[in-house]
């Protein structure tokens, strides 16, 4: 993976928080910079307020990727393509992973921790961390939803 990678903001919910530790110590392993916007223990929480930390610091460009995770992914998923200009994409295969980067330039990798095991997890981040989006005709279509008033 590539060391200059910009960092990347991490968050969880109780549910998937083991799986996010793992992946967060794979990132730095990697060489990666992470910020963890939490959750920190596996301690019941709203993953509501997770996914609005990293969603909305994608969205305003703090960062430019961001990796959250919760129990099925849905409820993050929900959330953060909420918020202008982000791009969430649920990958649980690592098809769907390379995809959303090509085709549709996701900027949030979302993982369901109660569906997937470490190795797979730890694929999927790599393989979403190093597929460039293809531009061209996809930008366009990208385009057009971007332009939905929020
Ligand atoms: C928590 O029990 C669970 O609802 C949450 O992790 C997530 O799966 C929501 O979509």
């Amino acid at each position: 993976m590539n060391k200059s990678q910009s960092p990347i903001i991490i968050g969880s919910d109780h549910a998937a928080y083991p799986l996010k530790e793992k992946v967060k110590l794979f990132l730095l392993e990697q060489g990666i910079k992470i910020q963890d916007a939490g959750t920190h223990s596996e301690e019941s929480v709203d993953y509501s307020d997770f996914g609005i930390k990293v969603a909305s610091a994608v969205s305003t460009q703090e960062f430019q990727r961001g990796i959250l995770l919760c129990g099925t992914g849905l409820g993050m998923s929900m959330v953060a393509n909420r918020f202008p200009h982000v791009r969430a994409a649920l990958c649980n295969d690592v098809f769907s992973a390379k995809m959303s980067r090509e085709h549709n330039d996701a900027n949030i990798l979302v993982l369901g921790g109660r569906l997937i095991g470490d190795i797979l997890a730890f694929e999927l981040v790599r393989t979403w961390l190093d597929t460039p989006f293809e531009g061209g005709r996809h930008q366009g279509r990208l385009d057009k939803f971007d332009k939905i008033p929020q």
